[in-house]
């Protein structure tokens, strides 16, 4: 159970279409690669840099895993998952629910993580643990896909930190969750005037 003791916040750095996709239907990414590779890294390093740990759904770890690159550094990887067997990968640590997770997480004294995959966005939104959310979109409308937004249980209210047009036509736009405190990277890059 997610308690009031509970010290875990976490942040949210997704690319999405001009309408709210993640993915094509099939998985393919090709159409935010592509138009993203312009941006370069868009600030992906400083945000992993600002986090301990990272939790995602299985989905996502599934479309990470074959990749040459694994790009979580040193980081440990939280997979949420009721279908991968709990030595699937040395790379994860797997968890039945997102509530086994977060409390693995407590327990090993991680205060800010980077939590990835829409549904696995989604739980953690309504579950009140996200306090920052960096979304990139790039200038592409795909129609179909698993998408970052859906039911949440109620109303998430936003403020806006900061928007940069980055190289390729991606936007890219911080929000701060209201009412909850932010990182102190992200603090100062709000404080700089939009790129
Ligand atoms: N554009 C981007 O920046 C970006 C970022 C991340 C991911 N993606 C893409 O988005 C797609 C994945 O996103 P998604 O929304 O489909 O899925 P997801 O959140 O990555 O994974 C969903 C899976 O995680 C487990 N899970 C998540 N929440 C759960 C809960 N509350 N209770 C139990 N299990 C839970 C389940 O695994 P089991 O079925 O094993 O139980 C569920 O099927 C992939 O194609 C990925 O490449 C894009």
């Amino acid at each position: 159970m997610i308690g009031s003791q509970n010290t875990l916040r976490a942040a949210v750095f997704l690319g999405l279409s001009v309408d709210g996709r993640i993915a094509r239907p099939d998985g393919d990414l090709e159409w935010l690669i592509s138009r993203g590779a312009a941006a370069g890294d868009a600030g992906f390093t400083p945000f992993l840099e600002s986090v301990d740990a990272l939790v995602m759904g299985r989905k996502t770890y599934e479309a990470i895993a074959p990749e040459e690159h694994w790009p979580y550094q040193d980081r440990p990887v939280h997979v949420i998952s009721t279908t991968l067997t709990t030595d699937h990968d040395p790379r994860i640590t797997v968890h039945r629910s997102p509530e086994a997770a977060v409390d693995a997480l407590q327990r090993d004294g991680h205060q800010r993580v980077y939590v990835d995959g829409g549904e696995t966005v989604r739980w953690f939104l309504a579950a009140e643990l996200v306090d920052e959310l960096t979304l990139s979109q790039v200038p592409v409308l795909i129609g179909d896909g698993p998408s970052l937004f859906g039911p949440l249980g109620g109303d998430v209210h936003l403020e806006h930190v900061r928007t940069a047009v980055l190289d390729g036509g991606m936007v890219q736009t911080t929000y701060r969750v209201a009412g909850g405190p932010m990182s102190p990277a992200a603090e100062q890059a709000g404080n700089r005037s939009p790129g």
